[in-house]
């Protein structure tokens, strides 16, 4: 049995639609939880199937693997698990007993997880972390999950709220792993922030279900170090790393790490920021669909 999506066709033949935050209608969450539901325990299957995709998690699964193994984290919590299958694989590749947990808004996912032993708790992320504080080491957000923190009216402030409360639940010397859908080697005047797609769940190249609505918020870089500096972290120590996930023709995938460290950033300007930006648009062509990971170490 294989398990893949179909993208549909949305306007000008594009498979996204590209629109501004205060454009997502109301109840946006509500169906998109209403499609993961639906696609439910065939997602790692189906996102596997996307050969770019799935490299890249596998690269930022490593990634964390290595930092868990290097800092001897063993308090993990990933927010937006799904069906658990990262913190499996992040488990595995890790080879000790860690403590790991995940939040999850839709009931399917959360009885998708507890069957892969991944513990889930339901808990929406545009609320405040019920982690009490100091008690983390790690926090994950994973292939993009952290753009479900996303409102019409109040995106910014939500965004700016949710990463206070992860600090807050951090401890001393704990990390946060932000692994964004990155916009920066698009140009500036692009109004477009937030990719609106359907997708259909095929089995067997047999559609199981009608065109799916999905919204997913793309970041960049100035404008996640905008939001570290918002929420107070300045004082934090950053990394930021791209992948590429998709190019033009949808399958050539590089997940060496590029990108350099950027020490306590005041809203991310400066030479080394614009250093940075060169390299990216240098490396990759407009067009080109990536991950910035970002990870941010709470100091001692
Ligand atoms: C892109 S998937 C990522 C799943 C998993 N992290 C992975 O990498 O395979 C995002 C997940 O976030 C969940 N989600 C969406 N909105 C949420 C919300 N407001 N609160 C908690 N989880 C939410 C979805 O149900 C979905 O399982």
């Amino acid at each position: 049995m294989t398990a893949k999506f179909e993208y549909a066709q949305m306007k000008d033949g594009n498979t996204e639609d590209l629109i501004t935050e205060s454009e997502v209608p109301d109840g946006w969450n509500e169906i998109v939880i209403g499609s993961y539901s639906q696609i439910g325990s065939h997602y790692k299957e189906a996102s596997e199937a996307e050969p770019g995709n799935l490299a890249c998690n596998l690269a930022v699964d490593d990634l964390v693997a290595e930092l868990i193994r290097k800092r001897g984290f063993s308090e993990i919590l990933e927010i937006g698990t799904g069906d658990g299958n990262r913190l499996l694989n992040i488990r595995q590749n890790v080879g000790r007993s860690l403590h790991m947990q995940g939040t999850e808004l839709d009931d399917a996912l959360i009885a998708a997880a507890q069957r892969n032993s991944v513990e889930a708790i339901k808990h929406d992320m545009r609320q405040p972390l019920p982690h009490p504080e100091g008690t983390l080491d790690l926090i994950l957000y994973l292939n993009n999950a952290f753009s479900f923190v996303m409102d019409r009216n109040n995106g910014k402030q939500m965004r700016v709220e949710a990463l206070k409360s992860a600090y807050k639940a951090l401890k001393p010397k704990g990390m946060l792993v932000l692994d964004l859908l990155s916009q920066d080697n698009e140009h500036y005047d692009r109004s477009g922030r937030v990719s609106h797609f359907e997708r259909i769940l095929l089995i067997d190249d047999k559609p199981q279900t009608g065109p799916l609505p999905f919204w997913s918020k793309k970041f960049r870089l100035r404008e996640v170090g905008q939001l570290l500096a918002a929420a107070g972290l300045s004082n934090c120590k950053i990394s930021i790393k791209y992948m590429v996930r998709r190019d033009y023709n949808g399958n050539t995938t590089d997940t060496s790490r590029s990108g350099t460290i950027v020490h306590q950033p005041e809203k991310f300007e400066g030479p080394e920021v614009e250093a940075l930006l060169a390299h990216i648009a240098e490396r990759y062509r407009a067009g080109t669909d990536y991950r910035m990971i970002v990870t941010v170490e709470k100091p001692k």
